[in-house]
């Protein structure tokens, strides 16, 4: 099907180095897959080394391009600024980063402890801001015109129970794109975010669909498009927003979730309404229209 087919036309990404945090699994190995074949050179970081090392070694298998795997915790300052150095001495230069790393669990509030919080926040803020301004600062000094894609989700904008912790870092992160969209765009530094609905990865669904609840409540009837999303269908924008072809866009958050997020909408329980009930229902309206007019 046309949506798992790569989107851009080879060498769309030729000569960009591109950092992709988390980048040695799910949706960032994904887009780290995708970006080496339309021939950028990839750096992935995260926690751990064995991991980057083993998606490292699998995409050099697939693809042809160069891939850089470098352990950070993006809570680390100085760990950042080493895998900054790392790759422009390894690349000569930085020219996008996806901000993609993320903790997250499903927990009622209530029973969080002061640490929990601030593991979720700590990643998913402070690091993407950490990478964010390290970059910024090289970039800006020697007048790169960079690009930043923060991966985000929709409930940044709705707000959601059970991962508290998650929706308020993520609406800082929004909040970020937005605000150094304007303010970085004297350099010509593009800042964009996605919005994901549900994408299957493991990482995802073992800390907020365990099994205990993906029984009982699949995504496919709660999504208006009635699927979950294909990894190469974010790959597909990504590469787009982190792309030249991009370069009128900043500032910009695009969601990509079947729809998932307008069920909030008011009359949309109407979805269960049979066609004889709305024959009815439209008589009946009908004659409180003629009905009213009378009266008038
Ligand atoms: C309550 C919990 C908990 C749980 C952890 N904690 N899991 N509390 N319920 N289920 C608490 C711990 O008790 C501890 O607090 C604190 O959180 C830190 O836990 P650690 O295990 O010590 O932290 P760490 O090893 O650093 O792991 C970080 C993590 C973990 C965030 C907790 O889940 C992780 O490594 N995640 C990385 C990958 C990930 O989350 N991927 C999903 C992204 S999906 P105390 O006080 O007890 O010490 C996403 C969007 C999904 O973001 C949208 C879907 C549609
Ligand atoms: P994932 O595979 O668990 O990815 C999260 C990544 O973050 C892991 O590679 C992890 O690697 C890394 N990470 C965690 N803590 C880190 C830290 N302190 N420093 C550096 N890296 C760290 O889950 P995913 O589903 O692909 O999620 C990717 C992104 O998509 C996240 O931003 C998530 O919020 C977003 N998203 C996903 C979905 C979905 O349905 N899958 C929906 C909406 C948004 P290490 O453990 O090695 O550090």
């Amino acid at each position: 099907m046309l949506h798992q087919e790569g989107m851009l036309r080879d060498g769309a990404l030729a000569n960009k180095t591109i950092i992709i945090t988390g980048g040695g699994t799910g949706l960032g190995k994904s887009m780290a897959t995708y970006f080496m074949k339309l021939g950028a050179n990839i750096v992935i970081c995260s926690r751990r080394q064995e991991v980057l090392d083993s998606t490292a070694k699998e995409l050099e298998t697939i693809t042809t391009g160069k891939i850089l795997a470098i352990a950070c915790d993006v809570r680390k300052p100085e760990q950042i600024e080493n895998v900054i150095a790392t790759t422009i001495q390894t690349y000569g230069q930085v020219d996008g980063l996806v901000n993609n790393s993320a903790g997250n669990f499903i927990s009622p509030t209530e029973r969080l402890s002061y640490k929990a919080v601030d593991v979720v926040v700590d990643i998913v803020l402070r690091g993407t801001y950490y990478f964010t301004l390290a970059l910024g600062k090289y970039w800006i000094e020697n007048n790169i015109k960079g690009t930043v894609l923060n991966i985000s989700t929709t409930y940044a904008w709705t707000g959601s129970g059970w991962v508290v912790p998650s929706a308020m870092a993520k609406a800082g992160v929004l909040a970020m794109t937005k605000s150094l969209a304007f303010e970085w765009a004297d350099h010509g530094i593009r800042l964009n975010a996605i919005a994901p609905g549900p994408f299957p990865t493991k990482g995802a669904w073992e800390r907020l669909f365990p099994d205990e609840l993906a029984t009982k409540f699949s995504f496919e009837k709660r999504i208006p498009l009635e699927r979950v999303g294909d990894h190469q269908e974010l790959a597909n924008l990504a590469a787009y927003l982190i792309s030249d072809y991009s370069a009128y866009m900043t500032g910009e958050v695009i969601t990509l979730d079947g729809g998932e997020v307008l069920g909030g909408g008011q009359f949309n329980f109407l979805k269960e309404v049979t066609d004889d009930q709305w024959d009815d229902i439209e008589n009946e309206i009908k004659n409180a229209n003629r009905n009213s007019k009378k009266s008038e």
